[in-house]
């Protein structure tokens, strides 16, 4: 019998394993640290627009101001829908996840979508722009439909955060609110191997098209322990009346031993970096939007949940108040994620198609050997 110790262990969750090289950004967890292709989160957040970080992680460096002005019109022009995908978005149930209707909906732009066949890197590059352009604009576009409302057009003069906000809401975001949208999307844009990405990057690894890639991640995205967890940590904050029942409402949690949404990371041993800036947005927009007392409330639940268990919000948790104060229902929350990661998945689709390899593990089989066959009857 070989030694147990000797023989190859699962690595559950695949934790810490090295499954790709990247580029594109590295997550430190022991300091606390993002860095979007060399630069600094920290050096690039509040200063940097979600469309220079899109062009800094899929040409290698911030744009410069012809640059942007050219990358900034190309990717507004694209905001638009195929016809039938519009008229598809009018045929989801009122009460179907926006998730959901996301992930069919950017399926089926491959229907319809004239590069839809092709991996040629031209094609790629026509497809990455209209790919983060339309999906934004789906989002924009279900809410509407939602509220009633007509679809709107992006505005050519504007940033693609404005029109997101503008097309979502169908009003212009005041200076704050513009800053805020720009900032959530930038902040959310990459983070290494999560498991959306991966996923997108096991799918891009069978040369499965772009449009395939991205409905694996955005599927992968959706549940609460990855990107859902953005709207589960506001269905928590609506359940609790003020900052004095957060210890007894988070001690129960605990001690049934339940999750706190937004709370903990495989990677991060720390704060995550992407926190203080969505803990400043959120007070700033909570104070505006007369929505301080959820601010109030998650500061004090941070507090609780690092007091008891020494773990520290992650991007969803100041994400889910922030996007309450831009007015955004808690149900797009995650939609939003998507809306800026679909950046970071494009350039991981990009890297993984220009160095290839089937991503293809290998598992502990516990199974036996010796099944017999017998006729049905002489079954059970
Ligand atoms: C994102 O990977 C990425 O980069 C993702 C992301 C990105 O930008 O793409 O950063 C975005 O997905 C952030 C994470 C959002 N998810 C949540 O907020 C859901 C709540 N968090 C947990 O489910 C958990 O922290 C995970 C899933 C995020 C990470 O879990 P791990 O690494 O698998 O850790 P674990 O579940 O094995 O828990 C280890 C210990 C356990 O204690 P014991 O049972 O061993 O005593 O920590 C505890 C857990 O109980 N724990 C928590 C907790 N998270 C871990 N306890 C209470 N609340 C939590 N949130």
């Amino acid at each position: 019998m070989e030694h147990e110790a000797a023989r190859p262990q699962v690595v559950r969750g695949l934790e810490k394993v090295i499954a790709a090289e990247t580029n594109l950004s590295f997550v430190d967890g022991e300091k606390g640290e993002l860095f979007y292709r060399g630069y600094n989160l920290h050096e690039l957040a509040g200063r940097t627009s979600f469309e220079e970080a899109v062009h800094l992680l899929w040409y290698g460096d911030l744009p410069t101001r012809a640059q942007l002005d050219a990358f900034r019109t190309s990717l507004v022009s694209e905001m638009r829908l195929p016809t039938q995908v519009a008229d598809m978005l009018k045929l989801a149930p009122p009460n179907a996840n926006p998730m959901v209707v996301l992930r069919t909906a950017v399926s089926a732009l491959g229907m319809f979508d004239p590069d839809g066949g092709s991996n040629l890197p031209e094609a790629n590059d026509r497809k990455a722009r209209r790919l983060l352009a339309q999906t934004s604009t789906i989002i924009a576009a279900l809410h509407r439909i939602h509220m009633k409302q007509p679809i709107l057009s992006p505005d050519p003069r504007t940033t693609f955060a404005a029109n997101f906000f503008y097309t979502f809401h169908g009003r212009m975001p005041d200076e704050l609110e513009h800053k805020a949208v720009d900032t959530v999307l930038m902040l959310h844009c990459d983070h290494g191997l999560a498991a959306s990405t991966f996923a997108c990057r096991v799918c891009a690894s069978t040369l499965a098209g772009m449009h395939s890639s991205l409905a694996s991640a955005l599927a992968t995205l959706k549940g609460p322990l990855h990107g859902g967890a953005n709207t589960k940590a506001m269905e928590m904050l609506e359940e609790i009346e003020g900052p004095a029942q957060v210890e007894e409402y988070i001690d129960g949690m605990l001690a049934d031993g339940k999750r706190v949404m937004g709370f903990g990371h495989r990677v991060y041993k720390t704060e995550d970096p992407r926190t203080r800036h969505l803990r400043e947005l959120s007070s700033k927009l909570c104070e505006q939007a007369g929505l301080s007392h959820l601010h109030d409330i998650s500061e004090h639940i941070e507090r609780v949940v690092h007091e008891r268990k020494g773990m520290f919000p992650n991007v969803d948790f100041y994400s889910a108040t922030t996007q309450a104060a831009l007015g955004i229902p808690k149900a797009f929350y995650t939609t939003v994620f998507a809306a800026s990661r679909t950046a970071g998945w494009i350039a991981h689709i990009r890297e993984q198609y220009a160095d290839n390899r089937l991503i293809r593990p290998t598992s502990k089989y516990t199974g036996g050997f010796d099944g017999k066959w017998r006729p049905i009857d002489q079954r059970g």
